[in-house]
């Protein structure tokens, strides 16, 4: 009979156990059953995709021909709104003055980032 007794109790544990496991995650879910998409901002996107891209020209010391420095927030909205950053991105691969300069074109999906973060007003965090 104890051992009968054991059983329950140990098979009883462990359903809870299960219980509170799947009622954390059905928690998780509902409240978030439909995530809307981060902002795009400087801190979570833009830095990556410029460091990544176009740093090693435009970094803190400009090289390579590059007469200007990509390197903080207020540098990249500025060449956006005064040095055509945007044009010079979205010009077709081969065409003089696309950049980066003699590289590949950036995917149309990273563009779409930085032409979404210039239209929801260049948010820093
Ligand atoms: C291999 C070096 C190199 C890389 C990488 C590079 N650039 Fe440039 N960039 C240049 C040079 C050289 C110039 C000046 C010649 C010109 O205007 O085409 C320039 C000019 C520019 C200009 C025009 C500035 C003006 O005064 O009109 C913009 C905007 C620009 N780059 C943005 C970028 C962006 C954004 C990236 C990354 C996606 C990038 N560049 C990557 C070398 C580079």
């Amino acid at each position: 009979m104890k051992t009968y007794q054991f059983l329950f109790i140990a098979i009883g544990s462990l359903i809870n156990v299960n219980c509170s496991n799947n009622s954390e995650s059905d928690i998780t879910t509902g409240s978030n059953p439909d995530p809307i998409p981060t902002t795009i901002t400087y801190t979570n996107t833009i830095q990556t995709i410029i460091t990544s891209n176009c740093n090693s020209c435009h970094g803190t010391t400009p090289t390579n021909g590059a007469s200007f420095s990509l390197n903080t927030y207020t540098k990249v909205k500025n060449a956006i709104i005064n040095e055509q950053l945007i044009e010079r991105i979205s010009k077709a691969q081969g065409t003089s003055g696309m950049m980066p300069d003699n590289g590949t074109r950036l995917p149309q999906a990273t563009i779409d980032k930085v032409i979404s973060w210039k239209n929801d007003g260049y948010k820093e965090q």
